[in-house]
């Protein structure tokens, strides 16, 4: 019989803690994964130091890959063995049994999708926070409101800046806009601006460059601009940011970090990478859309290990410097 054993914290700061644990038991609406690869993204580490952990003893982690165990009474789309990738949900049950960072976890079908065969576990795992977190920047209610993504998309004429282009999550915001039909200009360092014409984005400028904000004003041109993506989200990056909106005539705004106080012509929001508005983008778009090359697996992963045991030294990789790369480890 199969057996569960997962990674926990037993309290703030504490190192994780392999043990056993329930197996989880699906509801109605949710999938049980047996887990192969697991992604480890900056919430992990800050939420392993007490940010807003319900309940001690947790178990972590957003992103998974692997294999359909046991499904809920109401779920199609899933059958036992079906290779998938999903975003658990801890960060909003506090539940041992909804953290990624276990043999086996339950997921909400409505944040999961079969990966293709051709995809390893740990190219799959790369995706499903980031996506999230930009479908919640996108078409949360009251953010940039942007048209679904699909795979006969044709060109709508407007477009979409996303800053941090480079990062996760700003791969999966310019691969969402880019799908819908939006044009994509995107922002990193010139380094990795291959990496985000790869993903889609038309034209990318390096951050650091003086003329950035006239540049993008220029690129930009006759179309309408529809928001600012800000995926990087620190104070810091507003000392480009704003100049930039500013250039635009300001707009919309959607920050992975709460943005505190901003110039008037900027209308910024806080996305958050857990709810229900990346539903549709999992149920109709991700298994197609990765079928036909249109979504990519990207950044690459940087496998840290292999088993639970390797998550600690994960935790310690994602706190340092983490370029196009996400960590990920392999179970
Ligand atoms: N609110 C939420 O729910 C949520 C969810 C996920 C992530 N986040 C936050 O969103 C941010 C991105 O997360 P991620 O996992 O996508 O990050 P990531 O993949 O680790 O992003 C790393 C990239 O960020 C760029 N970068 C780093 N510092 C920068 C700076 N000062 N200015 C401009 N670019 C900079 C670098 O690009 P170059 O190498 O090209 O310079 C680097 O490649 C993090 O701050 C994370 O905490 C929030």
């Amino acid at each position: 019989m199969a057996s569960n054993k997962s990674a926990f914290v037993d309290d703030k700061g504490k190192p994780l803690r392999i043990a056993d644990s329930a197996m989880p038991k699906p509801g109605a609406d949710d999938i049980v994964v047996r887990n192969h690869a697991v992604a480890i993204n900056t919430i992990d580490p800050a939420q392993a130091d007490g940010f807003l952990i319900k309940q001690y003893p947790t178990v972590l982690g957003h992103d998974l890959a692997g294999e359909v165990f046991d499904v809920g009474s109401n779920v199609k789309r899933f059958k036992k063995g079906d290779r998938v990738i999903g975003h658990a949900r801890q960060f909003l049950t506090g539940q041992p049994e909804d953290g990624a960072f276990s043999l086996y976890s339950r997921v909400p079908a409505g944040n999961a999708a079969i990966l293709p065969d051709r995809f390893e576990y740990k190219q799959g795992v790369v995706l499903p926070l980031a996506i999230d977190t930009a479908a919640c920047g996108f078409y949360e209610e009251g953010y940039m409101q942007l048209e679904l993504p699909s795979l006969d998309a044709k060109p709508n004429g407007r477009v979409v800046v996303v800053y941090g282009g480079s990062s996760s999550v700003g791969i999966a915001a310019i691969q969402l806009a880019v799908n819908a039909g939006y044009r994509v200009i995107a922002t990193s360092s010139s380094k990795n601006s291959n990496l985000c014409r790869e993903a889609g984005a038309s034209e990318v400028f390096d951050y650091k460059a003086e003329s950035i904000a006239g540049d993008i004003a220029k690129a930009v041109g006759d179309d309408q601009f529809v928001g600012l993506f800000n995926a990087i989200g620190i104070p810091e990056s507003f000392d480009v940011v704003n100049p930039i909106m500013e250039k635009l005539n300001g707009g919309f705004l959607a920050n992975t970090k709460p943005p505190g106080k901003l110039p008037s012509f900027i209308d910024a929001k806080f996305v958050l990478c857990i709810g229900d508005f990346g539903f549709p983008v999992w149920e109709n778009f991700i298994t197609k859309a990765l079928e036909s090359g249109k979504l990519k697996c990207l950044p690459e992963p940087k496998v840290v290990g292999k088993g639970l045991d390797s998550l600690q030294e994960a935790f310690e990789v994602r706190n340092g410097e983490v370029s196009a790369q996400k960590v990920v480890v392999e179970l």
